[in-house]
């Protein structure tokens, strides 16, 4: 049997951020039969209406083809200003104008991170917000924002055991989730 997909977005470019640490750990934690795949959103253009005059950009429309390939989406995010980085609203902003609008009844995850005390929770929302506007099934509840991130890794991983099992559990999850959508669709 095939494995069940997630896409991952990373809302953070740089080197050594702490949402790619967290991203890996999903990958090392990833729930039996299920596998996250990283689709790179830096190289995307900063969105522009004339760009899409003869067509979106390729780069968008790799995009949205792995979003759309994907069974499940799972996002880590830093929080900038109380919001999501403007890297990642640009990403979805380009797919949001696509044609078969990749995030529509997709299940996604949605998992903020700070150094700071409180995990980044506005971001987590503000990225709930815009999510649900492209018709988004994110799992609700139980919500993911990892406070104090930096104390809670080492070697490239977060090695905090509470933060693991969260993590864990999400994604067991968000694997529940796209299989309820699975037997809806009649799949
Ligand atoms: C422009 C900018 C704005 C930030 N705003 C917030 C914020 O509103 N809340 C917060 O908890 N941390 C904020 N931070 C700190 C980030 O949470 C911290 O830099 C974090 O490590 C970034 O994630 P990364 O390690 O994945 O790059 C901000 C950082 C930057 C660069």
């Amino acid at each position: 049997m095939s494995k069940m997909k997630f896409a991952g977005l990373v809302g953070s470019l740089r080197k050594g951020a702490h949402s790619a640490t967290v991203m890996r750990t999903l990958q090392e934690l990833a729930p039996e039969g299920t596998e996250i795949e990283v689709l790179e959103i830096g190289h995307l253009p900063h969105y522009d209406e004339d760009l899409k005059a003869d067509g979106s950009p390729q780069a968008v429309l790799d995009f949205a083809a792995g979003l759309r390939g994907a069974d499940g989406v799972v996002i880590v995010t830093p929080e900038y200003n109380r919001s999501m980085p403007g890297v990642l609203k640009n990403a979805l902003d380009w797919v949001s104008k696509e044609p078969e609008p990749p995030f529509a009844d997709k299940p996604v995850a949605i998992i903020s991170q700070s150094p700071g005390a409180l995990g980044g929770i506005l971001a987590n929302y503000h990225l709930r917000q815009v999510l649900s506007v492209m018709r988004a099934d994110f799992l609700t509840g139980g919500e993911v924002a990892i406070n104090g991130v930096a104390g809670k890794m080492a070697d490239g991983t977060i090695t905090d055991e509470g933060t693991r099992k969260v993590l864990t559990r999400d994604l067991e999850r968000l694997a529940q989730m796209v299989r309820v959508v699975e037997l809806t669709r009649g799949a």
